[in-house]
């Protein structure tokens, strides 16, 4: 469920026009629901009440700070994979005992950042990891929190870029060899085994693959307890994924989630982490954009639009699909036309959909792509020299600009010409 809904006759964000929201910023721009933001983050709290739990945002995925602040108010942690995420977290007011460091090449810098600031604990993932992490600790006389990110070898049936969990993947160390892992962290000085960590990969849309490696967590728990670890926190990752298609898809809900958590887990008494990006903020959020030309080629529409692939990347890089909307909403028995939408980028690759069945379109009108909340403005680049697009945040009926669009000024000043020009 989200918060972006057709009121007289315009998309609103809650109680906002999207319209009203164009004409202040220009498009294209991002626009998230607090509303939103809000309730998916409660149906996870909600779908592991009965556990001593920490939700811990994914800030991946949608890293502005204001989102950030929305969720940390709320009492959400957070899962950070770098220091400048790290220090976003910080800076929205989460405090380090909330934030979780997971990411496969962390650099002994960002350690040493994110002891001194504070934090709950790093997920490692390999033995040179553990063991630089140990020396950093020891040099700033501390000791780090750790658990070990296990690989599973678990097929998550999603995207190959986005699948996390097989042992060809570069994560986690191969659960067949936690033992020995584990035995060599608890030598380890600055080191103190808290937990154990895995996550499978991302917009999973069925539940098999994360109960088959909770179960070996839950394996390996009771083993590693045996040989004297303290496994009191299980870091389940991220994953669940969302449905792209209104209408269409039905994943398996939050509550789901949490009553297998509690099945495969429960009974070990530990604390549950979970590291959720894309259900808390995916369809918290949508890409506003106006339509630049209707262009007829020999064969088809072209439907050409302000936003691009440096905007929202998802569909060139992944083939994501996007549902795509008008903003005025359409006459209920409206003629559809068969478009494909492209942005102005140089790229063959800059469709954003193809034979896409839409209201008639005109210059000028505006389009929203849905569900564009996790891993969009995140994913964005400058590409084409175009700026980053504006994010705005909405709450009932007021909205912010809560990252402003960059001025050619701002963007050319970061160029410097050497002495030699
Ligand atoms: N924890 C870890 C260690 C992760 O690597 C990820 C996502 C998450 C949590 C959050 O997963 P989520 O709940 O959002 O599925 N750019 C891609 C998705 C990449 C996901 C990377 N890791 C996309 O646009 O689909």
């Amino acid at each position: 469920m989200d918060h972006f809904t057709y009121k007289d006759g315009h998309l609103h964000a809650e109680d906002v026009s999207l319209r009203d929201i164009a004409a202040a910023v220009g498009t294209p721009f991002y626009c998230y629901s607090t509303a939103t933001l809000t309730r998916h983050y409660q149906l996870f709290t909600q779908a592991l009440s009965p556990m001593p739990h920490l939700v811990c945002f994914a800030i991946k995925s949608l890293s502005n700070v204001a989102v950030l602040k929305t969720l940390g108010n709320l009492g959400a942690g957070m899962d950070v994979v770098s220091g400048g995420e790290y220090l976003r977290a910080r800076a929205a007011g989460v405090s380090g005992d909330k934030i979780v460091f997971s990411g496969v090449g962390k650099t002994r810098d960002e350690m040493a950042l994110a002891l001194n600031g504070g934090i709950r604990q790093f997920n490692v993932e390999s033995e040179p990891e553990m063991r630089a992490l140990s020396e950093v600790a020891l040099s700033l006389g501390k000791v780090a929190p750790i658990t070990i990110r296990v690989n599973p070898d678990v097929d998550a049936k999603t995207h190959e870029k986005i699948a996390t969990g097989k042992k060809e993947n570069k994560f986690g160390i191969p659960i067949s060899r936690a033992v020995e892992v584990y035995a060599e962290a608890a030598r380890l000085k600055g080191l103190r085994v808290v937990g154990i960590d895995v996550h499978i990969g991302s917009q999973l849309t069925d539940l098999a693959p994360f109960a088959e490696a909770y179960q070996k967590v839950a394996d390996l728990t009771v083993l590693l307890r045996a040989q004297g670890h303290t496994i009191e926190r299980l870091d389940l990752g991220g994953g669940l994924g969302i449905p792209y298609t209104r209408g269409n898809e039905a994943p398996p809900l939050p509550a789901d989630y949490g009553a297998l958590i509690q099945r495969t887990l429960g009974h070990l008494g530990c604390e549950i982490e979970i590291e959720p990006g894309r259900l808390i903020a995916g369809n918290a959020g949508i890409l506003v954009s106006k339509v630049i030309y209707v262009k007829s080629g020999e064969e088809r529409e072209f439907l050409i639009l302000d936003a691009a692939m440096n905007d929202l990347v998802r569909p060139s890089m992944y083939g994501a699909h996007h549902d795509i909307e008008p903003v005025v909403q359409p006459a209920p028995a409206h003629d559809r036309a068969s478009y494909d939408v492209v942005g102005p980028v140089c790229e063959t690759g800059d469709t954003f959909a193809k034979a896409r069945a839409l209201p008639h379109l005109a210059e000028g009108d505006l389009v929203a792509f849905r569900s564009a909340g996790a891993y969009g403005a995140v994913m964005a680049s400058e590409y084409n020299t175009r700026p980053l697009i504006p994010e705005v945040l909405v709450q009932g009926d007021q909205f912010a600009v809560i990252r402003a669009r960059p001025s050619f000024d701002e963007i050319l000043k970061r160029d410097t010409i050497p002495v030699w020009l």
